[in-house]
């Protein structure tokens, strides 16, 4: 395995080609195709055999398709006697659904780790997952990446004075703490609660004091918009200045842009694990690459380095 090979799917070609240009090796050449009848297909057009192979494909919008894309593109690998298979999965779809909370609901998180898995992939490489515990469903290594550092640089560099940083739910309390460390501010929870099934949610409380300060709130993804939308008003009720919000990875979908625009956050801070078509793109949005991360952590995988001591 002297070789590493980068090759990607159509969920985000352009985030392929950013590792790529950080590992300064050309893309792999292939093709991944969608017949009439809907059946996906993938030829890979370079000798694999024994190469160290990496497929950059975030499992996002049109999720379905990305996911089985991936899937294939890794058996497609594996039949050509790659060498090692890492499935390189920025943004983790179907991640929300890790646990069986309700009667009779699956573990789709589970699943598809199971899917990646049986498919060939001897590796996973991603960032922020919904929760930490999903990597405990790969029987494969897992490296899982932080996006909190590009995050929190940004705000560093803007030197916002009486900043409070503000976890959008409990769920991702420890990641908020750890912002808060590195920004030197104080941290509030909110405490939130979904409402059935259909992406609505209620606030319920802001433990911490906010009144007069700046807050930036954190989440892994802001997916409709609706619990920040809550969020942001209930700090306003609470007396906040002004309000910034990041997530690692910006999904967007159903109203989330409509909702970004009205309301009154001054900027939100993503990074592109997912693209962001150029309709859904705002002023206030502001996209951090991510490429490089990735490329350093796939260059360290490949020579048997440290991830751990990225982020030290
Ligand atoms: C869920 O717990 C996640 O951490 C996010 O808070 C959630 O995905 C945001 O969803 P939406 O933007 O649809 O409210």
């Amino acid at each position: 395995m002297d070789e590493i090979k980068v090759f990607t799917g159509n969920a985000h070609p352009g985030l392929a080609q950013g590792v790529a240009r950080y590992l300064n090796i050309p893309l792999g050449q292939c093709e991944v195709f969608e017949f009439s009848n809907e059946n996906i297909f993938v030829r890979i057009l370079e000798n694999v055999r024994q190469r160290d192979a990496f497929i950059i494909q975030p499992i996002c919008s049109p999720v379905n398709k990305s996911l089985m894309e991936l899937l294939i593109m890794i058996d497609a690998l594996k039949r050509a006697s790659a060498g090692r298979i890492t499935a390189v999965v920025p943004y983790y779809g179907y991640g929300r659904t890790d646990k069986k909370d309700q009667p009779r609901v699956p573990i789709t998180a589970r699943l598809v780790a199971d899917l990646l898995t049986i498919a060939g992939a001897n590796r996973l490489l991603t960032v922020d997952l919904h929760a930490a515990q999903i990597q405990g469903f790969f029987n494969i290594p897992v490296d899982e990446l932080t996006a909190l550092y590009l995050l929190s640089r940004y705000f560093r560099e803007k030197g916002i004075s009486d900043l409070v940083v503000v976890a959008t739910d409990i769920g991702i309390s420890k990641r908020a703490r750890n912002m808060a460390e590195k920004l030197n501010a104080p941290l509030a929870i909110v405490e939130k609660r979904r409402v059935g099934n259909d992406d609505a949610t209620e606030t319920l409380n802001i433990i911490g004091e906010v009144k007069g300060k700046t807050a930036l709130t954190i989440d892994d993804e802001i997916d409709t918009g609706g619990s920040l939308l809550n969020v942001v008003t209930a700090l306003e009720k609470r007396g906040v200045r002004e309000i910034y919000s990041c997530c690692t990875h910006p999904v967007f979908s159903g109203q989330a842009i409509q909702r970004l625009a009205s309301c009154p956050v001054k900027e939100v801070i993503v990074t592109d694990t997912i693209p962001v078509a150029d309709s859904k793109k705002l002023d206030k949005i502001i996209i951090l690459p991510i490429a490089s991360l990735l490329g350093e952590a796939i260059h360290r995988i490949h020579t048997g380095l440290s991830i751990g001591a990225m982020f030290e």
